[in-house]
């Protein structure tokens, strides 16, 4: 049994991919935000290499908690409960982290918060703007997820749409490869896609016939053939205006869905999260979006919809306001759902 704080001191980790990450919270004030990230390692081999994030991560955890302590200027005493990713992500990264967590808190005698890594993205909104609350609808597009949520209260939401194949992220990654630019494919396509033209007419990415299923597999292909045709007509292509003509087709989708259910839902609060929502151009459009349906749209900085631990810390605070804390045996795991 541990007692409940009203405004615990808690500290995040997170290690489910090539990104090593410690925070600190009080409450919901974020105190100090630390990334160690492999990505310049790992782009030598033009993705993520499991093994490399492993080790770069062990080399890392030590100095990342370290330094989010020596940020916010606190002791490790201070720490009133530890949150770390346990899934979704790579087994041998997410161990690191979690190993590290265990050992951290049955040492401070702190209860160990265990947090599913998607949901940390959806918790990010509640550090960019603290008086945030239920409920809002949420973009969530990341590597490994597509999807328009509805919270309706800090620990229940519902999905209301997502991807029936592939994630937007990963399309961005696969089309970053088909235009061969180097990892990490997302930013690179916006990059290109900002000297661009969308004057390509891809198929957006929203299943024919439905209201809110999103296919990614589509589009990648309609990209993959667009460039390989034109190069087997000797008559090359324009990959600036691919990349922007992507773009669109990836994401007016999403901004569209997203708004029409906030009017639905009779919402007025719109939040985004995941490194999708790093992109410049649905961040631009979506802003727009909201402004014309007079909804409110809380952004989270672009360092805090890509991995960080400071989502991670501010869903430890949700899971630690309901008592929900993890048993010492809790195991990674690669695939865990949404729900
Ligand atoms: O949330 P995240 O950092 O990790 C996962 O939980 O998956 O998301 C990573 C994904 C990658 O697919 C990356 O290409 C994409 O987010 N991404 C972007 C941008 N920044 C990151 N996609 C488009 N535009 C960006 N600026
Ligand atoms: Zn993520």
């Amino acid at each position: 049994m541990y007692f409940i704080k009203k405004d615990p001191v808690i500290l995040g980790i997170e290690s489910s991919c090539d990104e090593t990450c410690a925070a600190v919270i009080r409450g919901r004030k974020l105190l100090s935000s630390v990334i160690f990230s492999s990505a310049t390692e790992q782009a030598k081999y033009g993705g993520v290499v499991p093994e490399i994030a492993s080790r770069a991560h062990t080399e890392a955890v030590d100095e990342a908690v370290k330094k989010a302590l020596s940020e916010a200027d606190l002791p490790l005493t201070a720490i009133d409960a530890v949150a770390v990713t346990y899934g979704a992500g790579l087994l041998g990264a997410l161990l690191v982290g979690l190993s590290f967590a265990k050992s951290l808190a049955y040492t401070l005698g702190v209860p160990l918060i265990a947090v599913n890594h998607i949901r940390g993205h959806l918790a990010a909104s509640y550090l960019c703007d603290e008086k945030l609350e239920p409920p809002f609808i949420t973009l969530l597009a990341s590597g490994g997820h597509t999807a328009v949520l509805y919270t309706k209260s800090y620990t229940e939401f519902e999905v209301l749409g997502g991807t029936c194949d592939d994630a937007a992220g990963e399309a961005f990654d696969k089309v970053a490869r088909i235009l061969s630019l180097p990892y990490p494919g997302g930013p690179n396509v916006q990059r290109l896609a900002e000297s661009g033209k969308p004057v390509i007419e891809f198929p957006k990415c929203l299943v024919r016939g439905t209201d809110m299923q999103f296919s990614y597999s589509g589009l990648k292909t309609a990209v993959m053939n667009y460039c390989h045709n034109a190069e087997q007509r000797g008559e090359g292509f324009n990959s600036a205006d691919v990349a922007a003509s992507f773009q669109c087709a990836a994401l007016d989708p999403l901004i569209k869905k997203t708004v029409q259910c906030a009017l639905k839902y009779n919402v007025k609060t719109v939040t985004v999260g995941g490194g999708v929502a790093a992109n410049a151009y649905l961040r631009a459009e979506l802003i727009k979006a909201c402004q014309k349906a007079n909804l409110k749209l809380v952004l989270p900085e672009k360092v805090f919809c890509t991995d960080n631990a400071a989502m991670i810390a501010a869903e430890g605070l949700i899971q630690y306001n309901a008592g929900n804390f993890a048993v010492m045996d809790i195991n990674a795991s690669a695939q865990i759902p949404l729900k």
